[in-house]
């Protein structure tokens, strides 16, 4: 009879937590490897997972809890030679696991906020920290808009990441692209000081670049988008690197 009982509440629990969380299911399109990295923003626990590897056509699964705010990003040229480092994305936690270590920039970013209890989801794909691997994320269920938002071109491109922006690496190509924020540090850039509302924080010709190469994410920081992307209910996510 207890045991019973006991397997009652456990299931019970066991719905209530499927029912709370999301998953977020990654999917690697590129023709190279990818390590994704997760952050939990504030205070909150980490993830089950903070960094993993992603071969060509591989898939993998996060589970989110409910409320959640945090990010999600590729690693590029990673290699472990006494220490875990990357190209590109790196989270310099020396291993795998980010533990609770960001990206540094220049790395496109994903980012999320899960409401409590099936309310509104805000997500987006953004260049505000620089550009590394083409990214999107779409809502899987949910109500509302719930539309893609996706950063799909190679803003590495030589043609496109202009030289002062460029990151390149040990061989000569380009495998970032800075924001005007992160290369220059300067307030118009990185809407600070004179700078720091969206009146006085306008498109620059450098944020310009990254949105007419990906208009549906964060250009810039007060890049106007903030209620563009948006679900209800409580959808899973699908994040696809090089969509
Ligand atoms: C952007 O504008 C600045 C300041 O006017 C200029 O120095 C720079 O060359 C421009 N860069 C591009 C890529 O247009």
């Amino acid at each position: 009879m207890m045991s019973n009982i006991f397997s009652l509440c456990l299931s019970f629990s066991l719905l209530f937590y499927v029912a709370q969380g999301a998953t977020v299911t990654f999917t690697n399109n590129c023709q190279y490897t990818v390590w994704p990295g997760t952050l939990t923003g504030d205070q909150n626990p980490q993830l089950s997972t903070t960094g993993f590897e992603l071969a060509p056509g591989g898939t993998n699964s996060v589970n989110i809890p409910s409320p959640w705010s945090g990010r999600f990003w590729a690693r590029t040229g990673c290699s472990n030679n006494g220490g875990f480092t990357c190209d590109t994305g790196d989270c310099a936690s020396g291993q795998v696991e980010c533990n609770g270590a960001g990206a540094i920039p220049p790395a496109t970013l994903v980012e999320i906020t899960v409401a409590p209890n099936g309310g509104q989801d805000f997500y987006d794909v953004s260049n505000v920290d620089g550009f590394n691997v083409p990214v999107s994320i779409t809502p899987q269920g949910g109500s509302g808009e719930c539309k893609t938002s996706s950063c799909p071109n190679n803003i590495n491109d030589v043609n496109v990441c202009p030289s002062e922006l460029q990151v390149k690496g040990s061989d000569g190509n380009v495998i970032a692209c800075n924001s005007a924020c992160v290369a220059f540090n300067e307030d118009q850039y990185c809407c600070r000081g004179d700078y720091d509302t969206e009146e006085t924080c306008p498109p620059t010709n450098y944020s310009q670049i990254f949105e007419e190469q990906c208009p549906d994410a964060y250009s810039y920081a007060y890049d106007d988008k903030s209620s563009t992307f948006t679900c209800f209910n409580g959808p899973d996510y699908a994040i696809i690197f090089c969509p």
